[in-house]
Formats: C-alpha cells, structure tokens, sequence
C-alpha cells in the first residue's frame, strides 16, 4: 500500500516523540511492503517563529492532499501567560480542525494493568476500565462569536450548535457503541443550558434508530464526578467541545501517564492523528519524554488505513515494553528509558528482533 503521510511535528516534545513514531511506520512498512511518503510541515509556536504564522497556508495544502495528518504537540509557554498576544500557536490546532472538518475526536481511555500502581485510583475501581470519548470538535463555545467591550472589562464567547453538528458526531458515536458494549452515554448541561438541551433533543430522537444500544445521560458535573467513582460504567461517552476537552485529560489520568494516550480527530477530509498531551515544554529536547501515545496514535492512523494486523502489532509492542519495563521517566523515575530507546525497542519488536527471552 502506498501512502502520504503530512507529519507536524510542532512544539516541545512534539518533534521528538513523533519522529519515534515515524520510525515505527517505517518498520511497518518495510516489514508489511508499504509505503510511506512524508511531507513535513509547520504549525504552531515554531510556525509563528518562522512565518508568523500558526497555520501556514502551505501546511493547509498539504493536509489537504495527503492521504492523514500525524501530529505532535502545540504550545509555548511564553503565549500562555501574555493575554494581549496577537497570535498563539493554538490558533493553529483550531484552524486546521476547522479546515479540514475534524467534527469527531475519538479519544480512547485504555487502562495497563502493568501500570495501576500510578494511577490516582484504587486498583479495584480500574477493573474492566475501557471506554472511549467522542468529543465533537469543530463548535461550541471554541468557535462561536468571540467579543471583548471597549474599555476591556467585560468579554464573552458565544456557544452555539445545530442539529446537523450534532447528529454527525452522535452517529458515529452510536456505530461505535454498536460495535462494543452498546452503551453509550451523552454528557452535557441540559439542565442549564440551552444548546445542551438541544443536544439531548437530537441524541434522543437518533436513540430511536439504534434499538440495541442503551443510553444514558450525565450532566457534566456528575459526570466529572462518575469517572472518579466509577469509571467502568462507561463504554462510548459523547459530549460537546469543550466538556470533552476537560473530562478527556481528567480520564486520560486514570491510566497512570498522560503521556499513554493517543487520539483520532476524523471528519470528512483527511483525519489528523496526535497524542492527548501537550508540548511538555520543560522536557523538550531531553530525550525523557513519553512517545508512547504518539506511536499509539500512529497505530490509529494505521487502523485509519484498514492495516489492523500492522495497527495492533504496534499495540502489541508498546504492552511488550509496559510490561517489560522499558518505560520513560513519567512512568518509571529511577529505572527509564530514552524516548529514543524506547522507539528503537518497539522497532526491533515489529522487525522481530528482540531476543527469544524477552518475547
Ligand atoms: C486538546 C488541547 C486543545 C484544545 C488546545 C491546545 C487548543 O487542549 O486537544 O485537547 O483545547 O482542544
Ligand atoms: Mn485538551
């Protein structure tokens, strides 16, 4: 199979961790007898550096013509605390959603058990832990009117959603509760807000087409509260932009590392493949940081692909250096591992190189 891939490798941690992922694709392919052809392109705070730009029209151009996007990490410190900056490098992450339509970001909460000493929960509450977020991606209140009064002292951000935005992500939510548990569960404000009321208007009308999967619905706040307690009750969860940005990173922990899960952000053009976390500033350029949920990302891209038995040697690989202890410093502080490393160990496992007592 012959493929294009554009690569944004980004800010911080990003360049490093995804260059460990290219690296596995490309033992992918040499092992299956694929190709894979990368196009580097800027977006971010490096982009802003070097063009001034967040999102060159260039890198647009190429997302827009390759066959998936793999991504890295956006953020610079030296934005976060300046209110008045002109530009910000997230403006890339958010106009290339919206250039390429990435209405569904599919954000999977897997739990290791090698890994249950780290997590903030008691090892029982992680028994059979395995859901997945739809988070819907290209509305809400990130992309509604945004407006600030003259004197400076009031501000305000518009939510708005139609039915149409929501029935497409809904829909795929419902065919992925169909293939799994078929329990899905939608998580909004209905109780305060107007445009949440109308997301469980359109997601209990759908429900109707979808006899076999029983749903639920959380209001956001106890839905917070439910991944803490509970968190196996979940299976598919769905829920609007901005809930999902925050119940996506306090589920993200449950499995012990941020830096272990990877996402799919899927539309109607080409889809974009990038871990949860962010840039990791302090760690940049040390060689420490986690590239773990970039080459499960990849592996996401690979399943994008329809190359599920490439796809889930990769998943295989990356339990092996779990289990194994070949793990990065989040994991592991006194015994680690490069990020370098640990991608040449998952490369050796995919070109089947490790030695016989390891396997
Ligand atoms: C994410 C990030 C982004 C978001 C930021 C960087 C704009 O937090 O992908 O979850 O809020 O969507
Ligand atoms: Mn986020």
């Amino acid at each position: 199979m012959n493929k294009n891939i554009t690569v944004i490798l980004g800010d911080g941690i990003g360049p490093e961790v995804t260059q460990q992922s290219v690296k596995i694709l490309n033992a992918v392919a040499d092992q299956f007898g694929h190709k894979f052809t990368y196009d580097y392109q800027l977006m971010g705070a490096i982009a802003i550096d070097k063009t001034g730009n967040p999102l060159p029209d260039e890198t647009i151009a190429s997302c827009l013509k390759t066959d998936a996007v793999l991504f890295g990490a956006i953020g610079d410190p030296k934005y976060d605390n300046d209110p008045n900056a002109k530009v910000r490098p997230e403006q890339g992450l958010l106009k290339i959603r919206k250039e390429l339509n990435l209405f569904t970001n599919i954000r999977p909460i897997t739990i290791y058990p090698t890994l249950s000493h780290l997590s903030p929960l008691k090892n029982e509450k992680l028994q059979g832990v395995d859901f997945l977020i739809y988070r819907e991606l290209t509305g809400g209140i990130y992309f509604g009117k945004k407006s600030k009064s003259e004197d400076g002292n009031s501000a305000s951000d518009d939510c708005t959603y139609s039915s149409f935005e929501i029935e497409r992500v809904a829909k795929l939510a419902f065919e992925a509760a169909q293939k799994r548990q078929k329990h899905l569960t939608l998580v909004d404000k209905a109780n305060v807000l107007e445009t949440s009321r109308l997301w469980r208007k359109v997601v209990q009308k759908m429900a109707a087409s979808y006899p076999d999967v029983t749903v639920d619905y959380l209001f956001v706040d106890n839905a917070a509260m439910q991944i803490i307690i509970n968190p196996a009750q979940f299976d598919v969860v769905l829920t609007e932009n901005m809930f999902g940005d925050i119940i996506s990173d306090e589920a993200s922990v449950l499995s012990g590392s941020l830096g272990l899960l990877p996402s799919a952000s899927i539309g109607d053009k080409t889809a974009l493949f990038e871990p949860i976390h962010g840039s990791y500033p302090q760690a940049a350029g040390k060689d420490i940081a986690n590239p773990l949920a970039s080459i499960l990302s990849a592996a996401l891209l690979l399943d994008y692909f329809n190359l599920t038995e490439e796809a889930n040697l990769v998943r295989n690989a990356v339990a092996w250096t779990l289990e194994k202890g070949f793990v990065s410093k989040d994991i592991d502080p006194v015994n680690n591992y490069s990020t370098n490393t640990i991608g040449d160990l998952i490369k050796d496992f995919i070109e089947n190189k490790i030695p016989t007592e390891f396997n």
